[in-house]
């Protein structure tokens, strides 16, 4: 599959490695393909190709939003509008306020009865959206390695289909997928995040990864 990540930072970067590890073609977005971190990247990374928002986006079969919540809009618009329609697009974006964690707990700019994943489907209508990959480090979002079980990727979205193909690729990765229903989950999925930082502000830990037990 092409898939176009939409974000350069370390989310979009990690992601590009373990999507090109599984045999898709990748292209990662930036508004500046210049900058040091990426010609870094480019270097260590040759197989995994490069262009702006726009371009990055006309060319995924899939795409991955990798951008800063704050700045996910912006980003969508750059990328043009019509490139998303039709298309399942991935959410891995966190609605994290500018404001500085209070002991360890990130504040959001989004309330308990909305969602960024929300307010980017309408942005979106023609998407398939699916939340995934939002509620875990990038550190372990692909070959996770956990010993015994797979951990617990939670995603949701409003098409059945979008999700099948994202349970493909999280199975590909080494998650197990849990299916929280409609777009309005990601009110639960997102603040996940605030949850799975915590011990990494207070303690330094960030290694972790959550998992539904069920019986
Ligand atoms: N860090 C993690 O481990 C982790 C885990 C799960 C989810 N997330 C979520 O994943 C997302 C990406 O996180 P990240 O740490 O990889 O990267 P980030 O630093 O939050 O975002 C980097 C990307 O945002 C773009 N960007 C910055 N300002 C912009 C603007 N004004 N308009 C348009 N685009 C702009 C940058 O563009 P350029 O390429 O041009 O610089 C870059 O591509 C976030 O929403 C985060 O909450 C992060």
């Amino acid at each position: 599959m092409k898939v176009g990540i939409i974000g350069s930072g370390v989310v979009g970067q990690v992601l590009a490695k373990a999507f090109l590890s599984e045999g898709h073609a990748v292209t990662l977005g930036t508004r500046n393909k210049l900058k040091e971190e990426l010609v870094k990247f480019r270097k260590e990374n040759p197989g995994v190709a490069v262009g702006d928002f726009s371009e990055t986006a006309k060319s995924g079969e899939l795409i991955v939003l990798a951008t800063g919540g704050s700045v996910t809009a912006d980003a969508i618009a750059l990328a043009g509008i019509a490139n998303f329609t039709g298309k399942v697009v991935i959410d891995a974006t966190n609605p994290i306020a500018a404001a500085p964690p209070v002991n360890g707990v990130l504040q959001f700019f989004t309330s308990v009865d909305d969602s960024l994943m929300e307010r980017i489907q309408k942005q979106l209508p023609g998407a398939r959206l699916v939340k995934a990959f939002n509620s875990v480090g990038n550190a372990v979002m692909y070959k996770p390695g956990f010993p015994g079980e797979k951990p617990t990727m939670f995603i949701c979205g409003n098409d059945d289909n979008a999700k099948k193909t994202v349970t493909g690729i999280l199975s590909s990765f080494g998650w197990e997928t849990e299916d929280m229903g409609k777009a309005e989950a990601a009110r639960a999925i997102e603040p996940l995040c605030i949850l799975w930082c915590i011990p990494g502000f207070i303690r330094n830990q960030w290694t972790h990864a959550f998992k539904l037990l069920k019986k």
